[in-house]
């Protein structure tokens, strides 16, 4: 059976990821989606609502499970017995950051290879980040996160009180 891991901070999950959980549950047998906890970046969702989040959203995929981990992703690739880590590239500069992340990865275990997955031209403005910053601002995040994750931000964020 082939196994992906798809891994991130989807602190939160945004349509981009979406789209690349869709496209690589395509192409995989089964599609470990690893949600990092222990990020070094401030987190505006915690690791229990994102795991939420994602299952959620997933729910109706076949092949595709949620987890969350912690350490270094190689480890948790072994643990789940999959062989291929997925990775989405929206511009030159994400590529020259994931290429050495790849390479460490694949030093540190050849069993895990990782394959590139070209962001859709539509969401390659989108990042966790922007919308972290636009949701502490109370700035419009319609079109840059699922639905369910915009009323879930809304709430957190109480924009419905202002
Ligand atoms: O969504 P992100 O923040 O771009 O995801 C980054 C992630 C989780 C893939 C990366 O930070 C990661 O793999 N962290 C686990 C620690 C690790 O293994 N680092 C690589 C050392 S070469």
């Amino acid at each position: 059976m082939a196994t992906a891991v798809f891994p991130g901070s989807f602190d939160p999950v945004t349509t981009g990821h979406m789209d690349l959980i869709e496209r690589a549950a395509a192409i995989f047998d089964r599609l470990v989606i690893g949600v990092l906890a222990n990020s070094s970046k401030t987190p505006l969702c915690t690791v229990e609502e994102r795991v939420q989040l994602l299952k959620e959203l997933t729910k109706d995929m076949p092949g595709t499970e949620v987890l969350s981990f912690d350490g270094l992703l190689v480890d948790f690739v072994d643990s789940t017995g999959a062989d291929t880590i997925v990775r989405g590239i929206r511009s030159p500069a994400d590529f020259e950051y994931e290429l050495p992340l790849a390479q460490a990865n694949y030093k540190l275990n050849c069993k895990a290879d990782t394959l590139f997955l070209a962001t859709k031209p539509e969401y390659s403005y989108i990042s966790s980040s922007a919308v972290k910053e636009l949701a502490r601002y109370k700035g419009d995040i319609k079109g840059f996160v699922p639905g369910s994750v915009y009323q879930f931000l809304m709430q957190k964020c109480n924009y419905l009180d202002s």
